[in-house]
């Protein structure tokens, strides 16, 4: 493509553009909705189980009970690491930030992995869930080994939900709190070309593997203004402390233009299609802990945006509060979502593979006209 003398559009942020297509899931803002592959993002979380919707996005259709038994079995038994990883985990600085620690065990699973040279469909499908299976071993070893407390053992008579609890915590809650959190599992799965996931399709355009784009996708789900937006959010409910204080608080921060964590999205401007389901089960965990102070404070918060901002919540500002109920560190809530989100960025690299053209965007230049370089005694 020739350069033109006539500065183009630039689309910062590639705001609006269309960059590819895509059969994994649709957001439709106009009616505020989600589905993945055809199914509303809502029926999933109330009907399904996140080992469901793993199966699906992968498949593109929802497994029959013998084919997600099957799921579950092949899965469930792939949840240990290698006494190798442990050794690095064991390694790693006690303060080092859990998102940072599951980025570098991702990565080093890369290293092991036994088909760590072969990018076909199906050995990177595989490569999928194996890490679908061993991330949550891994921050709970991470997070175990930084308190310098043991591993846990995964049980794989365990649900998904079951086993990050008992890698994490040691234990296995009641039945509402596991479905609280496998329904945060299902509507933190996959949300078409968000950053993480561009992110994974955009290493994968080069031929890359399914190891280096996962690593890839963790790094860009750290930031704040992405993933890291949940842990922001608990921050803030705790500074803000007392419902009391919260429309002060909140107007402290207008008058410094500061952001709001757990406010706006790229696409949802009318608000997120998932916030009212994460909100019902963050409600449940708030009675299940007799504890309303951060939903109350949540409630008011909302208030105030959408009043004096029209700006919506998005599914990070429930789910903060929701993980701190369920007695998750701040910390861990990322790579939570990392937990989740492995299925919705795998699927985005298996497509990419699928119908592949590397992508490579053009620059606008601005920088200084062709110049001749000067010798080094005239600089
Ligand atoms: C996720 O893309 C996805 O799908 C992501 C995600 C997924 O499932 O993968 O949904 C998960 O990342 C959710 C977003 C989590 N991030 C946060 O909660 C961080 C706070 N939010 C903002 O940083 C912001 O809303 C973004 C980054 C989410 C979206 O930014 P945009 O689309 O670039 O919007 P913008 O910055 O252009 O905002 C438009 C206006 C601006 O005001 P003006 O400069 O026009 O005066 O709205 C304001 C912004 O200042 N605004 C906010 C705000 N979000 C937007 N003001 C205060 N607090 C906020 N949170």
């Amino acid at each position: 493509m020739s350069e033109t003398s006539e500065k183009p559009t630039i689309y910062k942020g590639l705001v609006g553009v269309y960059a590819d297509v895509s059969a994994v899931s649709k957001v439709m803002p106009e009616t505020n909705s989600l589905t993945y592959r055809g199914y509303a993002v809502q029926d999933l979380a109330e009907n399904c189980s996140f080992e469901e919707v793993a199966y699906l996005l992968w498949e593109g259709e929802l497994p029959n009970a013998a084919q997600l038994e099957a799921f579950k079995q092949e899965t469930a038994s792939q949840r240990e690491i290698s006494p190798a990883l442990h050794r690095v985990i064991r390694e790693f600085p006690k303060d080092a930030h859990p998102m940072d620690a599951i980025r570098t065990a991702v990565s080093f699973l890369g290293l092991e992995d036994p088909e760590a040279g072969d990018v076909s469909h199906d050995a990177q499908y595989r490569k999928a869930k194996r890490l679908f299976a061993k991330i949550p071993t891994c921050i709970g070893a991470a997070y175990r080994a930084s308190r310098g407390l043991d591993p846990v053992a995964p049980n794989p008579a365990h649900s998904f939900a079951e086993n990050v609890f008992n890698v994490i915590q040691g234990r296995v809650p009641e039945k509402e709190v596991l479905k609280s959190f496998d329904v945060s599992m299902i509507l933190y799965a996959e949300h078409t070309f968000n950053a993480s996931t561009y992110t994974a399709r955009l290493v994968t355009s080069s031929g890359a593997d399914m190891h280096g784009a996962i690593t890839a996708g963790i790094a860009s789900l750290k930031g704040p203004l992405h993933g890291g937006a949940n842990e922001a959010v608990m921050h803030m409910l705790k500074e803000v402390g007392d419902p009391a204080k919260a429309a002060a608080w909140l107007h402290g921060r207008f008058d410094h233009k500061a952001l709001v964590m757990g406010f706006g999205h790229r696409v949802y401007k009318s608000g997120d299609s998932r916030v009212p389901t994460m909100k019902k089960y963050a409600e449940k965990m708030a009675e299940v802990v007799g504890d309303r102070t951060w939903m109350e404070i949540s409630r008011i918060l909302a208030a105030e945006m959408l009043e004096k901002k029209n700006i919506h919540p998005n599914l990070d500002f429930p789910a903060g509060p929701a993980y701190y109920l369920m007695g998750f560190e701040i910390p861990l809530f990322t790579p939570i979502f990392v937990a989740s989100r492995i299925t919705g960025w795998s699927a985005h690299v298996l497509e990419q593979q699928a119908d592949n053209r590397l992508i490579r965007p053009l620059s606008w230049y601005t920088g200084p006209e062709q110049r001749p370089v000067p010798p080094l005694a005239a600089r």
